[in-house]
């Protein structure tokens, strides 16, 4: 006799010890028997799931009616708050949209994170999801709407004295046992985003680049092998650039490595730029936006995060995430503009602008991906330019790389999760020539954000490489979909997914 799994309840809790934290409480179950103060139900365009027409029959065509008062046809992304009918024990019906029946990854994800948003109400604390039904492969759709509440309901509350109460969801779905299956590998990559979330949200005076070693060397109980160098050791390799970044504050700079090796494949290597605070330097930035320095160490808290997932779900696969850490002040002891240093590769850089300073720490980073692990695939993520996002705003990151097919897997990888790239030209070289070193910091004139880029490409060889400039993604000043305002992790859903997809 096959037992009868169905007709339990699957809560993460069940999924033994690696289950680790939602933002949220979730149950997966054939049939809720909870009973909640909301129910959620949703509607195809133009035609009811089964659910709705259960639920409106139970009520004498009462939800019908409601949904045509408010003009509700089943669109994408429409919604619709009601009050429940008598005969229906809840206190309120929310009826959602989902247009199509098939839903794709993205938009399914996007779904649960507007759901979230929508029930951000202090007095709503259970939710049945009448989710039976939705999608195609219903425990896939399910999971993902799972997914984006779970992201969107995120928050750091560290300095909050009233913390957000986690909200219990209980999903009525085809399979219970399939969907929590579909729904664990997404909650290990929701540790990893929250933990690039934390590290970005974290204040500068409380994340500086010996802290953030502390948090990387976290990943070791998973597995992961961390190396961290040192101020001296930095000096002893020759990398000129990530130490004069670091000069200017007291701890100084690290390289921190973080190896998840579960293939015997060449390393995918991602390297970070990890500025814990960007003050400018001498070159002090004098706009408003100082006061959101803080994420320029985004890059390698998504690299840190990516790592994360990937360990957690025991990946098949073997990443490298190489973190150029550390904080650009202002201090007797600063690089000074005119400068000339001396990076690893063996190109000496003059410093025309001590602000430019993350390309300085990656060119560095780079090189080292390089010459110690010898990837197949060299990805860097960055919050580089302020010229990126007047180029695409914070709807899209801009990716830059020679290689057509690379930048087709990123931009398809980063359309499933909704971290969107656009590919932006390398190129404006000659704006890089200094006339007492090999190159300069600063394009003498040229797109911003592009001879950032080509500054890097000096440092990547004949490695596959692209460049991926996420100023202005890593830091949300509002809630979108299921991504909440604060630091984002943007670039942990993007790299995870491309490294699945990819990997044979
Ligand atoms: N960290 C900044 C870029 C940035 C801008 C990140 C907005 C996040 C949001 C970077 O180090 C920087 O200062 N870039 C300068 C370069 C310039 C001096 C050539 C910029 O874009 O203005
Ligand atoms: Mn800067
Ligand atoms: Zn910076």
């Amino acid at each position: 006799m096959p037992t009868k799994l169905t007709k339990l309840a699957f809560s993460l809790s069940l999924l033994g010890a690696s289950a680790v934290a939602s933002a949220e409480s979730f149950t997966f179950e054939t049939t809720v028997k909870q009973s909640t103060d909301t129910l959620v139900v949703f509607h195809a365009k133009d035609s009811a799931t089964s659910s709705f027409q259960a639920f409106n029959s139970k009520t004498n065509g009462q939800l019908e009616k409601a949904i045509a008062a408010a003009d509700f046809s089943g669109d994408y992304g429409s919604m619709v708050e009601i009050l429940a009918p008598n005969n229906l024990d809840y206190q309120r019906v929310i009826v959602v949209g989902t247009g199509d029946k098939a839903l794709s990854k993205d938009k399914a994800t996007k779904l649960g994170g507007n759901l979230s948003g929508k029930l951000e109400q202090k007095h709503i604390k259970n939710i049945t999801v009448a989710a039976d039904n939705v999608g195609e492969n219903n425990a896939e759709t399910a999971a993902l709407i799972a997914h984006g509440i779970s992201l969107r309901a995120y928050r750091f509350d560290e300095y909050r004295k009233e913390k957000r109460q986690e909200k219990s969801f209980y999903f009525d779905v085809d399979n219970g046992s399939d969907t929590a299956k579909a729904y664990k590998p997404l909650n290990n990559i929701e540790s990893g985003v929250f933990l690039a979330r934390d590290l970005t949200s974290e204040t500068a005076t409380e994340l500086t680049p010996v802290d953030f070693v502390k948090e990387a060397k976290k990943l070791k109980k998973l597995g992961v092998k961390v190396t961290v160098l040192d101020p001296k050791e930095i000096k002893k390799l020759g990398m000129g650039a990530l130490e004069a970044v670091g000069r200017g504050s007291i701890d100084g700079s690290r390289l921190v490595i973080a190896h998840y090796k579960n293939s015997s494949d060449a390393p995918i290597a991602i390297a970070g730029k990890g500025i814990t605070f960007d003050s400018g330097g001498y070159n002090i930035k004098t706009h408003s936006s100082i006061a959101h320095m803080k994420v320029d160490m985004a890059g390698a808290a998504a690299a840190l995060g990516t790592v994360k997932a990937l360990a957690l779900n025991e990946e098949k696969v073997n990443v490298v995430a190489i973190m150029a850490m550390a904080a650009n002040m202002v201090s007797e002891n600063s690089v000074a503009p005119g400068d000339v240093l001396r990076t690893a590769e063996g190109l000496t850089v003059e410093i025309t602008n001590t602000d430019a300073e993350g390309r300085l720490v990656l060119s560095d980073a780079l090189w080292y991906a390089r010459e110690k692990y010898n990837p197949s695939i060299l990805v860097d993520l960055a919050t580089l330019t302020g010229s990126k996002v007047r180029a695409v705003g914070n709807d899209y990151a801009a990716v830059f790389s020679e290689d057509d097919e690379l930048v087709k897997q990123l931009t398809f990888a980063g359309k499933q999760v909704n971290e969107n790239l656009w590919r932006l030209p390398l190129g404006y070289g000659d704006m890089l020539k200094s006339n007492i070193a090999d190159l300069r910091n600063t394009g003498t004139g040229g797109p911003g954000a592009t001879t950032a880029a080509t500054f890097l490409q000096h440092f990547t060889g004949d490695v596959k490489w692209a460049h991926i400039d996420i100023a202005g993604n890593a830091l949300a000043s509002s809630n979108k979909g299921e991504v909440p305002k604060g630091g984002t992790g943007y670039g942990v859903r993007l790299l995870s997914e491309w490294i699945l997809n990819n990997k044979d």
